[in-house]
């Protein structure tokens, strides 16, 4: 896929070369007067359809939709981000665990008022499918509750620990499955650098990528991606916000 987009580039970069080459022909026509008339005509005719091309295409890259999601906190790094974030105009999805949204309630309170969305990671970050479906099903919902006391948000999103999930959880749990199409393993790396690079060649339309706002690395990495992105044309949005995708799946 990442041919591509190189080849896109390529092919804009050539478009780009031949319409200024028209552009300038066409100066140089104007400036010599009528005797190279019907060579401006045609220069003229064929500049205004490689001009055609690229502006029709930009408005795609303007909606190159990605999405960041945070897993396993709120935790120390958080605020950070938030602030981060707020000064970016970004927002972002956080799948917080009960256990951390005990001990950070403000934390994860701003991140509501701030238009983030919430999702659920589970209570104690438990493996689902090695629990009863009953079980499982009360761990979610006894994080969703909590949720819901401290934001006022009902999530309807899990990022089940690991990316377990099953077709039963689905049919008793009631809610929508999010995975994720980028991970740079920022948890096991803890390089900014890394991380921001590992993401930024990865990304594309409909990316949905995954950090933990546990680590201040992964923080300080997350507001690079977005400085980086948001200059590729990417335009962030919350996981609600992506459209059909097929890392989210809903029952
Ligand atoms: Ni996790």
């Amino acid at each position: 896929m990442e041919n591509r987009f190189v080849m896109h580039l390529v092919l804009f970069g050539l478009l780009a070369g031949f319409v200024l080459t028209a552009y300038s022909w066409n100066k140089t026509a104007e400036a010599n007067g009528g005797v190279v008339q019907a060579v401006n005509h045609i220069e003229t005719e064929n500049g205004q359809d490689g001009a055609a091309a690229p502006s029709g295409e930009e408005p795609a890259a303007a909606t190159k939709k990605i999405a960041l999601t945070f897993d396993d906190g709120p935790g120390k790094y958080t605020e950070k981000l938030l602030d981060g974030l707020k000064e970016r105009n970004v927002k972002a999805t956080f799948f917080v665990i009960g256990l951390n949204a005990e001990s950070h309630r403000d934390t994860l309170k701003r991140a509501a008022e701030e238009g983030h969305l919430i999702g659920n990671h589970t209570y104690n970050h438990v493996r689902l499918i090695k629990m009863s479906v009953g079980d499982a099903c009360t761990e979610l919902r006894n994080t969703n509750e909590l949720i819901f006391q401290i934001t006022g948000q009902r999530p309807v999103y899990v990022r089940p620990p690991y990316g377990e999930w099953s077709d039963a959880l689905s049919g008793s749990c009631y809610m929508t499955r999010v995975l994720w199409s980028i991970d740079p393993l920022d948890w096991s790396i803890h390089n900014t650098e890394q991380i921001v690079e590992h993401v930024v060649e990865h990304a594309k339309d409909g990316s949905i990528i995954l950090l933990h706002d546990v680590f201040e690395e992964s923080v300080d990495a997350a507001l690079e991606i977005i400085d980086r992105l948001q200059q590729m044309g990417f335009t962030f949005v919350r996981i609600d916000q992506m459209g059909e995708n097929p890392k989210i799946h809903v029952n």
